[in-house]
């Protein structure tokens, strides 16, 4: 499917993004490994948290819908049981990497596959901490999906990451729930920290801070969860409110946990403010209601520093540095090689068929603005961020842009095409 997206002057109103994918994934799978049953409100409806859910009920685990809440009833993972079939997580690395640590606990044999995209993505950086507590793990040669994990009793270990990976920071956290001892993993920076704030609040044993946590086996408790809206989602409607020079968004619930929210620092060093008005919900995440104007924007510098912090993010960010006044340099980035698809290269190749002035490095981008962006025909490369990013670039355009397979919005926020057909004008 391809879609069209025509220029317009603003987008208004108040916008409510999904359910936040990450924590959702952590939630179905923390609730599924837990004694007692969960609730959880709000959880993400794109195809990455399906696959999840869909894991989950594979490994025996039962779940069903009441009203505007899920209930997973949880039993533990000693009642997880071998599946009939490989498990699919389809387009989501956080599925495949994350369930891989708790498969890793389990006395039977899993394999894992994955679409077209997750069958290229890098899994030596989960293969290689398992295979050290003693899990063994094959995948093919060049260390890809599909994956079959042979778990069992594992012992725990001192793990300092290569990669900043919340992904592989939590399979390691998730696989020292049943380990012998300490399971301690060190971050070369700070990642996303939603694991171990769900991990503490169903009862884990942890401990550390910042970039080193430490996990004992733990028994988890059930409890209800309510998923905020994600952040990640919301940056795209931020973008699109900064650049349309009519608009005023307000977007509701949103999650501001601090390590994921290095965009709106980024901003702010861009020139842009933003209001935040926090909501004490039940959630153990932050969450606020963000109001955004029409703003004119500075290049700015993004470093490896940062990167962790806003890593789904530097697919919008280019598209706004290319209307920034000045250059927009921004290193440290490799990793957006190996995500759904290789966004460095993806957003080198289609803005500057957009007419955009973009020079590609190895480990990132350097764009110079502003420049007018031209409708163009573009490739999603079936990647979620990509078709989104390219979406806002085309409402700021001065003719029509046609986006190929732009469907694959629906890995992380299904319904994104058709609220900006109703907020926008
Ligand atoms: C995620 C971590 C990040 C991010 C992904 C979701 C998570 O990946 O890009 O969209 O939920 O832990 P890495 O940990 O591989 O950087």
């Amino acid at each position: 499917m391809h879609t069209t997206i025509s220029p317009v002057q603003s987008i208004r109103g108040r916008l409510k993004v999904p359910g936040d994918k990450s924590i959702s994934h952590r939630a179905l799978m923390l609730a599924a490994i837990a004694e007692g049953q969960s609730r959880i409100e709000g959880l993400a409806t794109g195809a990455d948290v399906l696959s999840t859910k869909a894991c989950m009920q594979q490994l025996g685990v039962e779940i069903e819908a009441a009203a505007n809440a899920l209930i997973v009833k949880g039993r533990g993972l000693a009642a997880l049981h071998a599946p009939a079939q490989a498990l699919d997580a389809g387009n989501s690395g956080t599925t495949m990497r994350l369930l891989s640590g708790i498969l890793a606990t389990r006395p039977f044999a899993t394999t894992l596959i994955g679409d077209a995209s997750l069958s290229r993505r890098p899994m030596r950086r989960i293969i290689a901490p398992l295979e050290l507590m003693g899990a063994k793990v094959t995948a093919t040669a060049e260390g890809k999906a599909p994956l079959t994990i042979h778990g069992g009793k594992l012992n725990s270990m001192q793990y300092r990451l290569p990669v900043a990976s919340a992904q592989v920071k939590s399979c390691v956290l998730f696989a020292g729930l049943d380990a012998e001892g300490e399971t301690i993993v060190i971050e070369p920076s700070a990642t996303r920290d939603h694991s171990e704030r769900m991990l503490a609040a169903m009862g884990a044993e942890l401990r550390g801070e910042h970039n080193r946590i430490g996990i004992r086996r733990s028994t988890l408790h059930g409890m209800n969860i309510s998923i905020p809206g994600d952040f990640s989602s919301a940056a795209f409607l931020i973008a699109a409110a900064l650049l349309l020079s009519n608009s005023e968004a307000v977007l509701e619930s949103v999650n501001v946990n601090p390590t994921r929210t290095a965009f709106l620092e980024v901003l702010k060093s861009m020139g842009a403010t933003l209001a935040l008005e926090g909501s004490n919900g039940p959630s153990f995440e932050p969450v606020a209601t963000l109001h955004v104007q029409a703003q004119r924007l500075q290049g700015v510098r993004v470093n490896e520093a940062l990167v962790p912090q806003l890593i789904d993010e530097v697919p919008i960010l280019a598209v706004l540095a290319t209307q920034a006044e000045g250059e927009t340099i921004i290193t440290g980035a490799q990793e957006l090689r190996v995500k759904e698809s290789d966004r460095l290269a993806a957003l080198t190749t289609s803005l500057r068929a957009m007419g955009a002035n973009v020079e590609e490095l190895a480990d990132g981008l350097i764009v110079r603005g502003p420049t007018r962006l031209h409708g163009a025909e573009l490739d999603s490369f079936h990647d979620h961020r990509i078709a989104m990013a390219f979406a806002i670039a085309g409402l700021c355009a001065d003719s029509p842009t046609t986006i190929q397979h732009a469907e694959c919005a629906d890995i992380s926020f299904p319904g994104f095409f058709e609220l900006l057909k109703e907020h926008c004008h």
